[in-house]
């Protein structure tokens, strides 16, 4: 009898190593991972740098709390602040996944405004605390968790035509994802979104991305909202951040710096050393334009090669990011068990959309095997019939 509570929905074999693009199973069997962990391994399994990153500090220390400086973390502030393309300063506050980075927004939000009120929208997700659980914009996630924290509104995504009458003088922030990621890949209309933040910035309310699945690389720019122009007062990073070492952050403009003085907020082990190592090396790695140039080429290939498939009502995305839409849920948990069969992992988001989130380092030849399978699994008559 397992001594864990059953929260997850398992599978019933382990991943035991990874190396690259591929993992393997206790029993020696190999898969073609289009998951990264859940857009977690970013550069790939095993990865030397970040894994000689690891291994030195493992070697120094590993923990000291925040009652002390750390190079550490003001290194990898300042490489996380340098990749932002705005002449505004801002700030970083390290945490230990995405939900604490989205907590620490919500709150400096609240602190550094005065007010209450956050909009979020539907289909959102932005983790499981209370706050980034209240934040998720689907009832799913609430079911018999409440009362949630009062104040937040949730709005239809992508429609600009509800939005104006949502703000009031006590909106502190409006929460969104540039792609909602477990909500079914759905990428954010670029007019949309500066419709938000122009709204934002005419009522002083505070405009938070949440780039925890999109950031570091992901969608084929450093952070996603690069390619909306906008600014964000605050946005929140986890998962690529540390290659599979637990880290999150929370980035905000300087100038709320004093919202969250000392003692305000924090966590013993936020910024952690061996974390921040890792991360160090991460930043590195994903400033390098080769990496998005290659996630720009990848997304192409998959895009071009997954196109016009008889069991997909939708192909979308952004960078290595990519939906498919399938006719429905029974659908999408047998086409990923097909692909598992003929060794390719892949993810499922919202009800019926299959999600690809492949390591930004994947080579063109393993992108071809995992198209190749793809298309053998979605072009089965028993998928495409269902798709009308
Ligand atoms: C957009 C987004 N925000 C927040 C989270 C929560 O992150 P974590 O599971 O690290 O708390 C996730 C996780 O899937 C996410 O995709």
């Amino acid at each position: 009898m397992s001594h864990l509570f059953p929260n997850y929905n398992r599978l019933p074999f382990e991943i035991v190593e990874g190396r690259g693009s591929y993992v393997k199973d206790e029993h020696g069997q190999q898969y073609l991972d289009f998951t990264s962990g859940i857009g977690v391994v970013n550069l790939g399994y095993g990865h030397p740098v970040v894994q000689q990153a690891l291994l030195k500090q493992a070697d120094t220390l590993w923990h000291m709390p925040n009652l002390y400086n750390s190079q550490l973390q003001e290194t990898v502030a300042t490489q996380l602040v340098q990749q932002i393309p705005l002449s505004q300063d801002y700030a970083v506050y390290f945490c230990n996944s995405g939900a604490e980075a989205n907590e620490a927004a919500l709150k400096l939000a609240r602190k550094a405004t005065g007010r209450t009120q956050i909009i979020s929208f539907q289909q959102s997700f932005h983790g499981r605390t209370f706050g980034a659980m209240t934040a998720t914009g689907q009832e799913v996630i609430h079911e018999g968790f409440g009362p949630l924290v009062p104040g937040f509104t949730y709005l239809p995504y992508n429609d600009a035509a509800v939005l104006a009458a949502a703000f009031t003088d006590d909106t502190a922030a409006v929460i969104l994802e540039l792609v909602q990621g477990e909500g079914g890949v759905i990428p954010a209309e670029k007019k949309w979104v500066r419709a938000v933040a122009d709204l934002c910035k005419e009522n002083g309310t505070l405009l938070i991305i949440d780039e925890i699945q999109t950031g570091i690389g992901r969608t084929g720019t450093f952070y996603a909202f690069e390619q909306y122009g906008i600014e964000p007062d605050i946005f929140t990073l986890a998962k690529g951040l540390g290659n599979g070492m637990p880290v999150g952050a929370m980035v905000g403009k300087a100038a709320l710096k004093t919202a969250f003085g000392p003692g305000s907020h924090g966590s013993t082990f936020g910024g952690n050393k061996l974390a921040l190592a890792a991360a160090s090396a991460v930043c590195q790695l994903i400033a390098d334009e080769a990496i998005q140039r290659n996630v720009q080429a990848r997304s192409e290939q998959l895009l071009t090669g997954l196109k016009d498939l008889p069991a997909v009502k939708d192909l979308r995305g952004k960078g290595l990011m990519i939906g498919l839409v399938l006719a429905d849920a029974d659908t999408l948990q047998q086409v990923i068990k097909q692909l598992r069969e003929a060794q390719l992992l892949a993810l499922k988001a919202g009800s019926r959309v299959l999600r690809l989130l492949p390591p930004l380092t994947i080579t063109e030849d393993e992108t071809a095997a995992g198209i190749a399978i793809l298309r053998q699994v979605l072009t089965q008559d028993q998928f495409a019939a269902r798709n009308v």
